[in-house]
């Protein structure tokens, strides 16, 4: 008698033991759900361009201390590349005539786009991910972004 009490009261204790864990759990995956995106990207390391009322539409803005340039597309979006040559990683120039990147190292020339209008390089310049804060655009430095080819997902709009 003694001893089916004891299996009674172990089996009670492990069935709310595991309920318990499993509320946890629940709870632990709905405040994630629910806490927003922008508490998760730590924004401290992100480049501050700027407000966004001072990038005019259709212009390239360099910024040379971040290795990077800051096009505005004529649509509003905005598209950050790097300025680093994707063939051996010199640093390109902008041509505002020609409306191209060129580097000076072996003449590889990108579009506005970044993506290659003349070779030896052969992939687009790396772009960097935009989030937008209070009117201002930051630009995460730290996290350049391969890629092969330019496509829309890559510009940021407001
Ligand atoms: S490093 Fe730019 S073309 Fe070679």
């Amino acid at each position: 008698m003694k001893s089916l009490n004891l299996n009674i009261n172990r089996r009670s204790f492990f069935k709310k033991f595991l309920y318990s864990l499993i509320s946890l759990q629940f709870i632990y995956v709905i405040v994630r759900l629910l806490k927003p995106r922008t508490q998760i990207l730590n924004l401290e390391n992100y480049f501050d361009a700027g407000e966004i009322s001072s990038f005019e539409k259709g212009k390239i803005y360099p910024f040379g201390t971040q290795k990077l340039y800051l096009h505005r597309l004529k649509d509003g979006g905005f598209l950050a590349v790097s300025s680093k040559c994707t063939h051996l990683g010199c640093t390109i120039g902008y041509n505002p005539q020609k409306k191209s990147f060129e580097c000076p190292c072996h003449a590889s020339a990108f579009n506005t786009n970044g993506e290659v209008m003349s070779p030896p390089a052969t992939r687009p310049l790396d772009y960097y991910p935009i989030v937008f804060k209070d009117n201002h655009i930051l630009i995460d430095i730290n996290n350049p972004q391969r890629r092969s080819k330019f496509n829309q997902s890559q510009v940021k709009y407001i």
